[in-house]
């Protein structure tokens, strides 16, 4: 986030010939070279085992650049100039340290470095291992580690990992990724209640009844079985991304906005819910349905999901943050694959007036002033208040106040470029610390067993109807 230049260094992507790479990595950097955010000397070396040419690997990256909107021959010059390869032989990494520091010599580059672990999470232990084995984990400059999400599937395995990062690395070299944290309406919300006095008076068990965190698609799993059945909606979005907008939401102020003090808040909220139990959440299974008028199949018949899987594509849960600002107030969240929309946004239910003034004119019921924050697609804060219906008859009509953002600036950034230029900078604020993913996993712990019942829900609607029951006092669901 902050305006530090980036130093001339190499950035080595392990798992170069993969999914992620080309659809996010190599696009959201070719931008920001374009932009003119990059360094003079800066080099990519993609790291891979099949045996390649860099001028293969420029091929393909050309035409992934191209789909993400390069022009063909902007995308063609740019990998001749910053793309290069080396092949991974066996657990054989010296090779890639000799190769490092030749195009450090080479160029006369200062010695810093980025590896980018591109890389399932199966792959992690041996790339991790044998870069700590070249010697490849402390430089003559600075040594970053990008490591992207799954951390761990349950608490003990990513403090495995913790353990694992740690054996080689200090936390101040380690970058966790959550890409939500890049979103620019993920990051406002800081902004929202902390530039805001007006919101931040009233965001506490005094002023708010319920708050509500809802992400939402239509896509289905998109040909990643081998993942999602090992992961589920829990551990692909709610112990990640739903986690860290729920800690941005509820934390308290930090000191300043800077690594340190916005991560110790975030890893103390996070410490002050009590775990969930099962009677808090409900899991839901996408069956066929209709999406956009067309007919999409129901998960157990996916390519290479098993028939009989139980594994969750739909999560919705209530929790309590047992803080001083929050005890009593319910937070519910809700994620799933499949449904009706794609949304994702973060509702405030604010308490309603005490007593209703105007019984004596046939209105017996005030509505709560809901603030909705909604992160995508749409970005932007709705504020809904009761307004009197103009007329004789005494009528309240429920409105909202708007703010988009498409209407007040031209572009929101993609949350790679954000991300991936804090790593170059050196800035973490955005990323997650060892302690906060474990604080996570905690909370998510007994959910994890495999025991929970699974409820089908048809695809293209709003859920399974068990999910309605988990709220208490009367409260609703936002509709979607
Ligand atoms: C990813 C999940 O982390 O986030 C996907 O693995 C999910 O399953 C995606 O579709 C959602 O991201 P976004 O930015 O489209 O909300």
């Amino acid at each position: 986030m902050s305006g530090t230049r980036v130093a001339p260094h190499v950035f080595v992507i392990m798992g170069i010939t993969g999914d992620l790479a080309h659809r996010k990595l190599l696009p959201a950097l070719q931008a920001l070279d374009a932009q003119g955010r990059l360094p003079d000397r800066f080099f990519i070396l993609g790291a891979g085992r099949r045996d390649l040419e860099d001028d293969a690997l420029r091929e393909r990256a050309r035409r992934s650049l191209v789909e993400a909107g390069a022009s063909g021959e902007d995308a063609r010059r740019w990998c001749g100039r910053r793309l290069f390869y080396q092949r991974l032989a066996g657990d054989d990494y010296s090779s890639l340290a000799r190769r490092v520091e030749a195009f450090e010599a080479e160029q006369d580059l200062p010695g810093n470095r980025v590896f980018y672990m591109a890389l399932p999470p199966s792959a992690f232990q041996g790339h991790v291992d044998g870069l700590g084995r070249a010697g490849l984990v402390r430089g003559p400059g600075f040594t970053r580690l990008v490591v992207e999400k799954p951390f761990g599937r349950d608490l003990p395995s990513a403090r495995r990992l913790n353990a694992l990062l740690h054996a080689h690395f200090e936390e101040k070299q380690l970058y966790r990724i959550d890409h939500y944290l890049g979103k620019d309406t993920v990051q406002n919300l800081l902004t929202f209640r902390f530039a805001n006095p007006l919101f931040e008076s009233a965001w506490n068990r005094d002023r708010v009844e319920s708050v509500e965190i809802t992400s939402i698609e239509t896509l289905g799993i998109e040909g990643r079985a081998g993942y999602y059945e090992d992961s589920g909606a829990s551990r692909d979005m709610v112990q990640n991304h739903l986690t860290q907008v729920l800690a941005l939401m509820a934390m308290e102020p930090p000191a300043s906005f800077a690594a340190g003090p916005v991560r110790n808040e975030k890893i103390k909220v996070l410490e002050a819910i009590d775990p969930i139990r099962h009677a808090d959440a409900v899991f839901g299974q996408y069956a066929a349905g209709h999406i956009g008028g067309r007919k999409v199949p129901g998960y157990r018949e996916e390519p290479n999901v098993s028939p009989t899987s139980r594994t969750e594509t739909y999560v919705a849960m209530r929790l309590h943050v047992a803080n001083w600002r929050w005890q009593g107030v319910p937070f519910y969240l809700r994620a799933g694959k499949r449904l009706g929309r794609r949304i994702t946004q973060a509702a405030v239910t604010f308490r309603k007036p005490p007593v209703c003034l105007f019984k004596s004119l046939g209105v017996c019921e005030t509505h709560s002033n809901v603030l909705l924050i909604t992160l995508q697609p749409d970005e932007g804060f709705s504020l809904y208040f009761d307004v009197k219906e103009p007329g004789d008859a005494f009528r309240l009509r429920t409105l909202p106040l708007r703010f988009r953002y498409a209407e007040e600036f031209d572009s929101l950034a993609d949350g790679y470029q954000t991300l991936l230029l804090d790593v170059m900078r050196g800035d973490q604020t955005l990323f997650v610390h060892a302690d906060e993913t474990e604080a996570a996993w905690r909370l998510y712990a007994s959910l994890l067993d495999g025991s929970m019942p699974v409820h089908e829900y048809a695809a293209g609607g709003v859920g399974p109807i068990e999910a309605e029951a988990l709220l208490a006092h009367g409260h609703r669901w936002q509709d979607i």
